[in-house]
């Protein structure tokens, strides 16, 4: 298969590696930044460059593209490539809003082709293992998810394209925590009800850096989301608690690992409990989300996180917002 991908800052290099390990060819990268564009095309050898992307997307030999810019500019690309009959896997979040959410998804259905949202957490073999372990009815009913993405930009500063709210749409809260609420509802179903904080403490930016938002589930169970840019180096971390286990996964500081923690042997107590660990090989999930994109393209699966579970995702983070600014719990169909 013959792809495009536009933007070629930060994320594109994920996107790239994924296409090479799909065997797709990238036959084209569209950047606005002469100096970026040129370095991303020598890496990769990739022939041609386009400064803009309405050109990528009239390149007829392309079928499919990644959106990777800022998130204010999802909007525009995914209709151009939708229009062109391309197949888009565009960046999370989504949009900024549900009304560009709806556009976009309505946009790719007429033209008949493929909307994947990048949530690459789903690709992540942790994820999907928890996923099937709650589906299995091995966890009980589910009581509490909690989730949590944070680092420290690698201690450098945020990307120029994070720090405003016309480019991004919002702080760590949208970035870190969209990826959050789509595994909580992967995890725990629809959410009926969020209470959010937030504040800006660790950089100079005009978005918030620090959050953490609590979850009522249609269900009943509760969950927390969290996310920092304040956090010193790297965490990606869920809990899932049921009335017959508990999943507990982290990747800080070593090889990420899930324990399944539960009581099946007799005479365990407070301090023992019977635990199945789990390490995973193979592809990191951002490829994995490529090569389920191009799957998804040929037919031979469902698309892993549509259009509509990206719009979901916006849907609570700007539930989320509104709590913060309101200093009260919001509805989440309150957010239309
Ligand atoms: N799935 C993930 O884990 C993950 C990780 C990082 C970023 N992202 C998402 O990917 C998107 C891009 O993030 P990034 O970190 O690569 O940002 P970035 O700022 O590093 O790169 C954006 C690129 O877009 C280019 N650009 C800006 N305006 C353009 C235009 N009009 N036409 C063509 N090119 C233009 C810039 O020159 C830049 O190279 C964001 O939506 C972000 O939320 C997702």
């Amino acid at each position: 298969m013959k792809v495009g991908v536009i933007g070629a800052g930060g994320v594109s290099r994920f996107h790239l590696a994924g296409y090479a390990a799909a065997g797709a060819q990238v036959v084209a990268i569209a950047d606005a930044h002469a100096e970026t564009l040129e370095r991303v095309q020598a890496q990769w050898r990739v022939p041609r460059g386009y400064a803009d992307f309405h050109a990528l997307c009239a390149d007829p030999e392309i079928e499919a593209v990644s959106v990777c810019l800022p998130n204010a500019l999802h909007h525009p690309a995914t209709i151009a490539a939708a229009r062109a009959g391309k197949h888009v896997l565009c960046e999370k979040p989504v949009s900024m809003s549900l009304s560009e959410a709806h556009d976009m998804i309505r946009a790719c259905r007429e033209a008949g082709v493929v909307l994947q949202v990048g949530h690459h957490l789903r690709s992540n073999p942790a994820a999907e293992k928890a996923r099937q372990l709650i589906e299995s009815g091995e966890l009980g009913r589910v009581t509490f998810v909690r989730l949590r993405q944070a680092h420290d930009w690698g201690g450098q500063e945020p990307r120029a394209s994070f720090r405003t709210l016309a480019s991004a749409g919002g702080g760590t809260l949208l970035d870190n925590g969209s990826h959050m609420m789509d595994l909580a509802r992967y995890f725990g179903g629809p959410v009926r009800e969020v209470f959010a904080r937030m504040a800006t403490l660790g950089y100079d930016v005009e978005v918030e850096d620090t959050s953490v938002v609590t979850l009522e589930f249609a269900s009943g169970a509760l969950g927390s989301v969290e996310n920092a840019w304040t956090a010193t180096g790297w965490e990606e971390a869920f809990w899932v608690y049921g009335t017959r286990g508990a999943l507990e996964y982290t990747n800080r500081l070593g090889r990420p690992t899930m324990r399944h923690v539960f009581r099946s042997s007799p005479g365990t107590d407070w301090n023992e409990q019977d635990v199945a660990t789990y390490q995973f090989a193979g592809l990191e999930p951002h490829s994995r989300n490529v090569l389920e994109f191009l799957e998804a393209v040929r037919g031979e699966r469902r698309v892993i996180c549509s259009g509509e579970d990206g719009l979901e995702a916006v849907r609570l983070i700007l539930a989320s917002y509104r709590s913060a600014r309101e200093r009260r719990p919001v509805e989440v169909s309150e957010v239309t």
